[in-house]
C-alpha cells in the first residue's frame, strides 16, 4: 500500500522563534501531510527541539502562522494540541517507577466512575483501555507490569501508547530511538510503521540517519534555525542529507581527498547500520 498521501494535515508558515537576540527558528515553512512519517534531522542547535515544542503547543512562536486542516490555529498548550489531534513524546519520557504500566499510561488522565465521578478511579476501565492501546501497537507488554521491569525500548513503547489515548492524527516524537539497541530500535520503528498504516502522521526528530531512511517518507534538514532541504526519502541520499546538515550545499563540493575519504567512510558506516536496522525490522515483522 502506498501510504504517502499528499493532502496537507498541518502547515507551519514562516514560523519564527526568538530567545532574546537568538533566533532559534527563522521563517520556517513546513508542510506535514496525511499518513506520512516526516523526519527532522540536523546538527546540535539546529532548532529541532524548538520546532517540536511549537508543534506540540509547549511553546508559542514569535511570528508566522500555524494551519491545522486548513484552519489558522494557535496552540496555546499541550492540552490544546491534544484537543486538535496532536500528541507528543518528548525525549527521555518520565514515569512513576513504583506504579504499573496501566497507571503510568493514565497519569493525570485517570478515568473516574460512579456517583462520585472525579473521586473514584475506574481501574477496570483503565486496564481495558490500556490493553487496547498496547494491542493497537501489537505490543506484548503486560499492563500489570511494574515500570521498573521494562527495558528502555519498552518504556518508549509505553510513551507512544500513551499518546494513543487521545486518538491523535499527528504524533510528534523527539529522538524516540536515542540510546536504544538495534532490536529495540526496530521495535519502535515497526510501531511507527504500524501507526502510519492505521492512517496517522508522525513528525520524527532523529540524529540517526539509518532510522530515518528505514521508515520516513520525507526528511527535512535543519541548520541554524533554517530549513536547508525537504526531500522524499526515496529521492535523496546519505551524501545529500549529510552535505545539507553540515552546510555544504553541493555534496560534490567536498573535494579534498581526506574529506572525501572521511565522508565515504561515514556513508559506508551508515549504510551498514541501515542494513542492520532493515534486517531487525524484517525479523520483527515476521515474528
Ligand atoms: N530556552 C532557551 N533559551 C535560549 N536559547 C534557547 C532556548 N532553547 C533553545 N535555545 C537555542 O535555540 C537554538 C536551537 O536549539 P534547539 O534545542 O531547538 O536545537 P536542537 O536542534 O534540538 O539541538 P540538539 O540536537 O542539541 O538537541 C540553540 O541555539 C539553542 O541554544
Ligand atoms: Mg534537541
Amino acid at each position: 500500500m502506498n501510504v504517502h498521501d499528499t493532502r496537507l494535515l498541518m502547515e507551519l508558515q514562516s514560523v519564527s522563534v526568538r530567545f532574546g537576540i537568538n533566533e532559534a527558528l527563522k521563517n520556517i515553512d513546513l508542510p506535514i501531510h496525511q499518513h506520512e512519517i516526516c523526519a527532522i534531522v540536523g546538527d546540535n542547535g539546529a532548532g529541532k527541539s524548538t520546532l517540536v515544542k511549537v508543534l506540540s503547543g509547549y511553546m508559542q512562536p514569535s511570528g508566522g502562522s500555524i494551519v491545522w486542516k486548513s484552519q489558522d490555529v494557535s496552540i496555546s498548550n499541550l492540552r490544546a494540541a491534544n484537543a486538535l489531534g496532536i500528541a507528543s513524546v518528548f525525549q527521555h519520557p518520565e514515569f512513576c517507577e513504583n506504579l504499573d504500566v496501566a497507571a503510568n499510561l493514565f497519569l493525570g488522565k485517570e478515568i473516574s466512575k460512579g456517583r462520585w465521578k472525579g473521586f473514584m478511579r475506574d481501574d477496570s476501565a483503565m486496564y481495558t483501555r490500556a490493553k487496547e492501546v498496547l494491542n493497537e501497537l501489537s505490543s506484548s507488554i503486560r499492563v500489570a507490569s511494574s515500570m521498573q521491569e521494562l527495558s528502555l525500548g519498552q518504556r518508549q513503547t509505553v510513551a507512544i501508547a500513551q499518546t494513543l489515548l487521545t486518538s491523535p492524527e499527528l504524533i510528534v516524537l523527539d529522538e524516540p530511538t536515542a540510546m536504544l539497541s538495534v532490536i529495540q530500535t526496530a521495535e519502535v520503528l515497526s510501531y511507527m510503521k504500524r501507526l502510519r498504516e492505521q492512517g496517522l502522521s508522525m513528525v520524527f526528530v532523529s540524529h540517526d540517519l539509518p532510522d530515518v531512511f528505514a521508515v520516513a517518507d520525507r526528511v527535512i534538514v535543519m541548520r541554524l534555525g533554517r530549513v536547508m532541504g525537504d526531500h522524499k526519502v526515496k529521492d535523496t541520499s546519505y551524501e545529500e542529507v549529510i552535505a545539507e546538515i553540515s552546510g555544504v550545499i553541493q555534496p560534490n563540493d567536498l573535494t579534498s581527498a581526506g574529506v572525501k575519504a572521511a565522508r565515504n567512510s561515514q556513508v559506508n558506516r551508515l549504510r551498514t547500520q541501515h542494513k542492520l536496522i532493515e534486517r531487525a525490522l524484517q525479523m520483527n515483522e515476521e515474528a
